[in-house]
């Protein structure tokens, strides 16, 4: 099939590459120049694990091109995917400015019937106006030109993102019309050959579904923060109590991890978006609206045992980080628990000498010009100089660290664990202060 992405980020890299992979003929539209130059080049903008040589194959047999040309693009697919960003508006509500300017630009060009697919994270209702601002166009243009517009919510992980495409535990279509439909049937045959995973429903359910599962993983994290707080005042340990829940099948142990609260691009944007959704058709959704809450507060719990340890003033103090992106795995660093923790040190005098696997580039980029953060290439490079050690992302290179070392290069031997990456006992042998999150 010939398809377009529009839109060349994380998750139209991945689609499209992935849609390539099986045969199809795909055409990456972005408007973003660099980033086409570089993948045309053959380099990666994004830090994904395994997409790199899956890209170069894929280009490599001419199934996957890029460009920056929008009419070269919507003459190409029969099927137009819209995967730009979403980004919260001021009011927290979906910005759908990009999804419309790529609908607009299908009305535009478009000579024949087109499918267009929105895998962008929107509202309810999106589908209908991204179906009105074709018409629109259309309408200037004096043509009639059939299309369908069809929600598709993607679910990948970034830092899975590859295997989640390729291997997924569902693939939801909303629409209705028949040809469209088939249509999205024949595209993700060769995703789901072991059993079918297509689950086909009306558009507003589908696009509904996306902010739902997002704000119940969403919900999962912030009501594990909160018992993590409650474990704390009651001298209980919320690893043992993760452990007691989590093995009832009803409730799984994924998602159940206490830590420094979620960021990346889609909770923390989709969960507000979710609330002014829900607030516009007269709801309160009470219980996102208090896991947002939670997750707001548990931002900020590192620093409150860093002060409590080290006091309000840290100024002439270097901590240590490890862990910059939102998550392993990825070099995304949208609304990282580092970037709060990294404001408030700063505004407490303290340098930070960070180091992370992927995001180093990242937030190089974020903190331009701020000469009190510096960046090292090793994590133990990280401790030289630095007064204590902070853990805000659970890279597995962190997992069993030389303690013995840590302890020698630290100047006060003390790490705080926002990940709660070890049996607290094994720091402790080292000669080493240990606070993490909701344990004793
Ligand atoms: N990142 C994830 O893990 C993830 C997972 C599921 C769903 N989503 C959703 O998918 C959407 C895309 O997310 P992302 O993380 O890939 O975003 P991104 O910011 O990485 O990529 C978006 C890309 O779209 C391009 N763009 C913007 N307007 C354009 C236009 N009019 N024409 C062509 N290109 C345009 C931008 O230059 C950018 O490269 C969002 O709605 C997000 O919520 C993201």
């Amino acid at each position: 099939m010939k398809i377009t992405v529009i839109g060349t980020g994380y998750v139209g890299l991945v689609s499209g590459t992935c849609l390539a992979d099986v045969g199809n003929d795909v055409l990456c539209l972005d408007l973003d120049a660099e980033k086409i130059r570089l993948l045309q080049e053959g380099s990666i903008p994004i830090f994904e694990p395994g997409l790199e040589w899956m890209v170069k194959r894929n280009m490599a047999a001419g199934r996957l091109r890029f460009t920056t040309d929008i009419e070269e693009a919507v003459g190409h697919g029969l099927l137009q995917f819209i995967a730009v960003g979403t980004p919260p508006d001021q009011d927290g509500s979906a910005d759908l400015d990009s999804v419309m300017a790529g609908a607009r630009n299908v009305g535009r060009f478009m000579t024949e019937y087109k499918v267009v697919v929105n895998k962008s994270t929107v509202p309810v209702g999106t589908a209908e106006q991204v179906s009105a601002v074709i018409a629109d166009e259309l309408a200037q243009r004096q043509l009639t030109i059939d299309y369908s517009v069809v929600s598709n919510p993607e679910f990948l992980k970034e830092g899975a993102a590859v295997d989640d495409f390729m291997k997924p535990d569902r693939i939801v279509v909303g629409g209705q019309d028949a040809r469209a439909l088939d249509l999205m049937r024949e595209l993700y045959a060769p995703f789901q050959r072991n059993h079918e995973r297509l689950l086909i429903m009306d558009v507003k359910s589908a696009e509904l579904t996306k902010y739902a599962a997002n704000a119940m993983l969403a919900t999962r994290i912030s009501f594990m923060n909160d018992l993590a707080n409650l474990s704390e005042s009651l001298q209980a340990d919320v690893e043992l109590v993760r452990k007691g829940i989590g093995s009832d099948p009803r409730i799984g142990f994924d998602f159940l991890y206490p830590g420094v609260g979620y960021g990346g691009s889609c909770f923390p944007k989709d969960v507000q978006a979710l609330l002014r959704t829900a607030r516009a058709a007269g709801h309160e959704l009470k219980v996102v609206q208090a896991a947002e809450e939670v997750n707001q507060a548990q931002k900020a719990v590192l620093t409150q045992k860093i002060v409590k340890r080290l006091g309000e003033d840290l100024s002439g103090m270097t901590i240590a980080l490890w862990g910059l992106a939102f998550k392993p795995n990825t070099d995304d660093m949208r609304e990282a628990p580092s970037r709060v923790l990294i404001a408030d040190l700063l505004a407490r005098g303290a340098r930070v000498r960070a180091y992370d696997p992927a995001a180093t580039r990242e937030a190089q980029r974020i903190f331009a010009g701020e000469t009190r953060i510096e960046f090292a290439s090793m994590p133990m490079e990280a401790l030289k100089g630095a007064d204590v050690l902070a853990i805000v992302t659970e890279w597995k290179e962190f997992r069993a660290p030389n303690f013995a070392a840590i302890k020698s290069l630290l100047k006060t031997p003390v790490i705080f664990d926002g990940r709660n990456l070890y049996d607290p006992g094994v720091p402790r042998r080292a000669g080493l202060e240990y606070f993490s999150i909701g344990r004793r």
